[in-house]
Formats: structure tokens, sequence, C-alpha cells
């Protein structure tokens, strides 16, 4: 039986006050099963990245709830809130994030020293990370002497720090050229198909979001369409097109 690790139960979010207030989200229930590969794709300020923020536990909504292994957000306090985020889930962003005077090694321990690991242990585990994404050579290097693709493969090895079940990552190839962009989703897959991940990614390209197993389509904050496909191997060249 497939067990759903992260659950959104009638997720409403509205920003601003009065004339200019506006709804997010509008009453949003899904649910994620654990290994699965899911992507979420809907037009630009239909709510993706407001729908990752409650799937990440990163803000809290204005009804609804949210539920991580079983457990609900509004019944964690903040401790919880912020173990659910540094250890259960890794977060990758289309700007990468990465702190741009540590290292590329210092930024891949940085989640193990909000944990507390020991240097050494810290920098043998970052060494194994960065070597996993091919980026072994650069861990003395600062973020801006990497090309963006060398960026956001940093960004997954942070990610992956404290080992997470989740991987949530929004428009991880917005910022990329296709052959880098197709390096990531690569890295992405692997960590789903060989790691057992679930992985989460928000896209507005087809192309991206035929890499999952499932296509959660949002508009105007209210999910549209949720369909099963099977996933474009990783690897293939491009689907070609039927005439
Ligand atoms: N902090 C905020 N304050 C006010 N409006 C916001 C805020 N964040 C997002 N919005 C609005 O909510 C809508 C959904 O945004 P978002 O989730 O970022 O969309 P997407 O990621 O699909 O492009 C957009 O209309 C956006 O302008
Ligand atoms: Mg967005």
């Amino acid at each position: 039986m497939k067990k759903p690790i992260l659950e959104l139960k009638g997720i409403t979010k509205e920003y601003g006050a009065g004339k200019s207030r506006f709804k997010a989200l509008d009453g949003v229930s899904l649910r994620i099963n654990e290994g699965e590969f899911v992507s979420i794709t809907g037009p630009s300020g239909s709510g993706k990245s407001t729908l990752l923020h409650f799937l990440g536990f990163l803000d809290k909504p204005t009804s609804g709830d949210a539920c991580i292994g079983g457990v609900a957000m509004t019944e964690m306090n903040e401790d919880g809130l912020a173990d659910a985020r540094n250890e259960k889930i890794g977060f990758v962003f289309q700007a990468f994030n990465l702190a741009p005077t540590l290292t590329v090694g210092r930024n891949v321990e940085l989640p193990l020293t909000i944990g507390g690991m020991g240097r050494k242990e810290r920098r043998k585990r970052a060494d194994g990370l960065l070597s996993a994404v091919g980026l072994l050579e650069k861990r003395n290097s600062l973020p801006s002497q990497l090309s963006g693709g060398e960026k956001q493969r940093v960004a997954i090895a942070r990610a992956l720090a404290n080992n997470p079940k989740i991987i949530l990552a929004d428009e991880p190839t917005g910022n990329l050229d296709s052959k880098s962009g197709k390096e990531v989703l690569d890295i992405l897959y692997g960590l789903w198909e060989r790691d057992g991940k679930t992985i989460v990614i928000i896209t507005h390209e087809p192309v991206v979001a035929a890499y999952a197993e499932r296509t959660i389509r949002i508009r105007d904050g209210k999910i549209e369409g949720d369909v099963r496909q099977k996933p474009r191997k990783a690897g293939e060249d491009e689907i070609k097109v039927k005439r």
C-alpha cells in the first residue's frame, strides 16, 4: 500500500486586504504518496509557488491544513515545523539561492551546520554529495564562479544534505539553457528512480512536466487536472512530434 507523505486539505491563501484582497489558492486538496514523482504545472500567477510553500511548510494558509507523514501543520509548534523543513524536505529554487560568500562546499554543509554535525563529518558528507552531482572539483569555488547549471547541481547537493525523503523544486530549470536543464532533470529523475525520493517539481514547461509520473495542473488557484502518465525516461531524446 502506498503511504501518503504530503497532504493538503482545503488550503486557501488570500493576499492583501479590502478591495485588493486576492485568493492565490482556493480550497486546494491533494495527496502525494511516498516515492511519487509529481509535476505541478499551470500558467504564470496560477498559484504554483504558493502551493509549494504549503507542501514545504514555508507559510501558513488562510484556512485549511497541510500534513507531512500524517502529522498536521496546525498540530506542530515552531520547532516541529523547522525540523520538518530542515530534515524531511530538500528545497531547490529557480534562482538557486546559494550563499554568495560561502564556497560551494560550505553551501552544501550549511544544513548540516544547522543540524549540529561536526566539521569533519560535515565535510565528508558534503564531498560525497558534490561527487554525486559531478562537482567535487568545485568545492572551493564561490557560486559566482559557476555556470547556472553547476549552481543548480550544488543546490541539489545542498537539498540532499540531511538525506530528506522529499525534494521540492520550484522551476529548477527556469534559469537554465536546455542542456544544463536536462542535466538537472536527469539528477532529479535518478533521485526518484534509484533512491526512491518523493519529488515534486513545479514547471510551466510541458517537456519538464513529462519527466514525472503524475501531473497536477492548476489555474486561478484551483486544481484543474490531475493525471498519471508514463514518465519520460531520463536520457531519452526529445519526444518526436507526430505529423
Ligand atoms: N506575497 C504576496 N503578496 C501578494 N500577492 C502575492 C504574493 N505572492 C504571490 N502573490 C500573488 O498570488 C498569485 C499566485 O502567485 P504564485 O503562487 O507565485 O504563482 P506562480 O508560481 O504560479 O506563478 C499571483 O497573482 C501573485 O501575484
Ligand atoms: Mg512561481
